[in-house]
């Protein structure tokens, strides 16, 4: 049967987008698969990150995935720290990824800019670790928005490089699966950029814990053209803004862009937004008051992911022994 992994980095707050992009769909994949979902602190930790905020934001991101609807008696739920078989393969990794494939991720320089020389050995390694997570369950399918795309290809090509060195085929071939309308959102003031937690201004996103009047302030604000919306899908073709809110729209109805367009053709911004923004309201709402609730009880969180580690390691442990052994490492 095919296993599902994916993880979502706790820094920072969790974004529309990674609503739309990967919980929600996490949740779409839950009971018909088996079903992995990690916060990933290892990876947050590639930049500098306050301590107390990192295990608040860990905390948070769990609390993001239960209150959206995983379900840990059906999926397993755990962060990633706790499981230490991902560091181990993490570093068998790093021994079969070349430094060639690394300096051509996208993301890494990105982030890193012209301060290639500064940044931690760890962002750049980051890739290789992701592989980790994923090859360590043998997972086949892998939720991802856009951005990630690149990274389970990579994942691919370490399975692969593995399984030749090694004469084996023990790594399956992973695919990333990137669906819907609302795999790339955007920033609400730059249709050019993805909505990040990390952006310099807070109003190019939406944060999963803003409130009503802060949503609908956003999307008042969110850049547009002055056109209405067109009768078909083309007519937005080079109008990034409105594509982008028509998606989130899409998205968060579960329905097509198709059918937005269908259903608002011909309609002006002033009428547009604030359904969007009622809309959003309506489902992002119910999330975070449940995220409050459950973020008042960290021990109770601590103890579902503590659960969640302790079921992923018996997956864990025999694929990391079996991998020590086809490299002949003495256990
Ligand atoms: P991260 O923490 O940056 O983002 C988590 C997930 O949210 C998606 N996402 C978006 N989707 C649509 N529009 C956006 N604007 C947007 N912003 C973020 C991301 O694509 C991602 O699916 N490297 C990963 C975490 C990771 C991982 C893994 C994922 C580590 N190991 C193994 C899958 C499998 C990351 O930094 O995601």
């Amino acid at each position: 049967t095919p296993r599902v992994f994916s993880g979502i980095k706790p820094s920072g707050g969790l974004t529309l987008g990674n609503y739309l992009g990967a919980i929600k769909r996490f949740v779409g994949m839950q009971g018909a698969m088996e079903t992995m979902y990690c916060v990933v602190d290892l990876h947050a930790i590639t930049v500098w990150q306050d301590p107390k905020e990192l295990s608040h934001a860990t905390r948070e991101v769990a609390a993001g995935y239960l209150a959206a609807g995983l379900d840990p008696s059906q999926s397993i739920l755990f962060n990633q720290s706790r499981v230490s078989a991902h560091a181990e393969l993490g570093w068998i990794f790093n021994c079969v990824a070349r430094v060639g494939w690394m300096n051509r991720m996208t993301q890494f320089k990105d982030k890193a800019g012209s301060n290639a020389e500064k940044v931690s050995l760890g962002l750049y390694a980051y890739p290789s670790l992701m592989a980790a997570d994923i090859l360590l369950y043998h997972a086949t399918q892998v939720p991802v928005g856009e951005d990630q795309k690149q990274h389970v290809e990579l994942t691919r090509d370490i399975a692969a490089k593995f399984n030749h060195d090694y004469k084996t085929d023990f790594f399956p071939m992973t695919e990333p699966v990137i669906d819907g309308p609302a795999t790339r959102v955007m920033n609400l003031r730059d249709g050019s950029k993805k909505m990040s937690k990390s952006g310099e201004s807070d109003m190019e996103r939406i944060n999963m814990r803003d409130g009503a009047d802060l949503i609908a302030k956003k999307f008042k604000k969110a850049k547009t053209d002055p056109e209405p919306l067109p009768d078909t899908l083309d007519g937005l073709k080079g109008r990034p803004e409105a594509r982008n809110l028509v998606d989130i729209y899409a998205a968060l109805s579960d329905t097509t862009s198709e059918a937005v367009i269908t259903e608002y053709a011909g309609a002006g911004w002033g009428r547009f937004k604030p359904a969007l923004a009622d809309l959003a309201v309506d489902r992002l709402a119910p999330i975070s008051d449940e995220m409050t609730r459950l973020m008042d009880d960290p021990a109770e969180i601590d103890r579902i992911l503590a659960d969640g580690a302790e079921r992923a390691r018996t997956i864990a442990e025999p694929i990391l022994s079996r991998t020590y052994e086809i490299v002949g490492l003495l256990r």
